[in-house]
Formats: C-alpha cells, structure tokens, sequence
C-alpha cells in the first residue's frame, strides 16, 4: 500500500521514507502530488497536530496519508521549545538559529535532561485512524557536535555523540521516530 507523507519537512521525509522503506512501505510525498497546502497546527498536542496534517493530506491526495508531529522537550524549560520546537524565536531564524537561542535560554541550567517526542498519526484507505508515539531520552550538550541530521540534532547527546554526529541509518534505528513508526507497523501489521 501506498502512504502520502503529510510533511513538506524534507528531513523529515528523508527520514520516514528511510524507515517505512525498511518495512516495505511505499510512500510519495505532497510535493509529488502537487500539493503545497501547509496544515496549520491548531491542536494543543503532538498527536492532535500529527492527526489534523494526516487528515487533511489523506483527503487531498486521496491516498491514505501518515504524518509526524515532534519536537525536543527539556526538562529545564518545563517541556520546551515541545509542540514549538520549529516556530522557537518567531520566523526569522532557521535551525542553527533555533539551537543557538535554546543554549542562550539553557545558560547556567545543570538539568540538561530533554528527550525528543514523536507523534505519528496515520489515516487508512477506510478512514481508520491510528496514532502512535516514540520518545528518546539523551542530554542536552553545552556546544553543539557534529553536521548530519538537522534541527536539535548537533546538541542531542545520546550516550558517546550526538544525533548530529550519528550515521543516517544508526539514527533510524534508534531515534523518538523510528521508534513510533516501530509502532506503527506493529498495529498496521495485520490491517495492510
Ligand atoms: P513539526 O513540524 O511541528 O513537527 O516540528 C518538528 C520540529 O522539532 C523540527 O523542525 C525540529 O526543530 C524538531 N525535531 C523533530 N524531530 C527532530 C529530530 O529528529 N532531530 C532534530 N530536531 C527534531
């Protein structure tokens, strides 16, 4: 079965494709539909926003549509940036810009704990809904450490490097993502 992904995030895409691709999940993104809409984020939780962006794709695309909501939760900023983590600090910065600000606000903190938190929800051809949730424990670096992966990957630090600095296929296997879509093939299993 074919899957529409609900996110134009192409790090997010890269990386779905990658895991689903390892479960023999077909997908195609919005942009190859030629879909552009962007799915605004009215939901007050990661399941909630992941399960409005899955419905509304689903019923453009007219393909049954998974999409993923996420965001790095730290224990020091009472569980931000959270649902925020791609709007912190307004528009005006990008992803260097956004862990570069969340360093300034970490300055003087000791609790580094933080995990990343992953909602997917997915939409079935009979209009089943299905949504799953992966987490990732690790600690926040002072400085950030390696180039691969994007957003708060250089200052995520799981036992001996970051998410940055972690091959493609080894943050697949372990990452708040692949562990919900983990999940997800697990009660998908016996309805595709
Ligand atoms: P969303 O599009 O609202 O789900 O925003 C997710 C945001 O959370 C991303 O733009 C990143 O800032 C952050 N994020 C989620 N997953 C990851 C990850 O695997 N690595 C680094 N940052 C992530």
């Amino acid at each position: 079965m074919k899957f529409v992904l609900a996110t134009h995030n192409p790090n997010k895409i890269r990386e779905m494709g990658a895991i689903l691709g390892q479960f023999g999940v077909e997908v195609v993104s919005p942009k190859e539909l030629g879909i552009t809409v962007d799915v605004e984020e009215t939901g007050s939780t990661f399941a909630e926003n992941a399960m409005l962006k899955a419905k509304a794709i689903c019923e453009l695309a007219k393909l049954p549509a998974i999409a993923d909501d996420s965001g790095l939760c730290v224990d020091a900023l009472n569980g931000g940036p959270g649902g925020y983590s791609a709007r912190y600090g307004g528009p005006g910065l990008d992803d260097t810009g956004r862990w570069q600000l969340l360093l300034k606000n970490m300055e003087g903190k000791e609790d580094r704990a933080c995990r990343f938190v992953c909602a997917i929800a997915c939409v079935l051809a009979d209009g089943e809904t299905v949504t799953v949730r992966g987490e990732c424990e690790g600690e926040l670096l002072h400085e950030n450490h390696g180039a691969g992966g994007f957003g708060y990957d250089p200052l995520f630090y799981v036992p001996e490097c970051t998410f940055g600095e972690l091959a493609p296929e080894v943050k697949n296997r372990i990452s708040h993502r692949a562990r919900a879509l983990g999940r997800l093939r697990d009660v998908l299993k016996d309805k595709i």
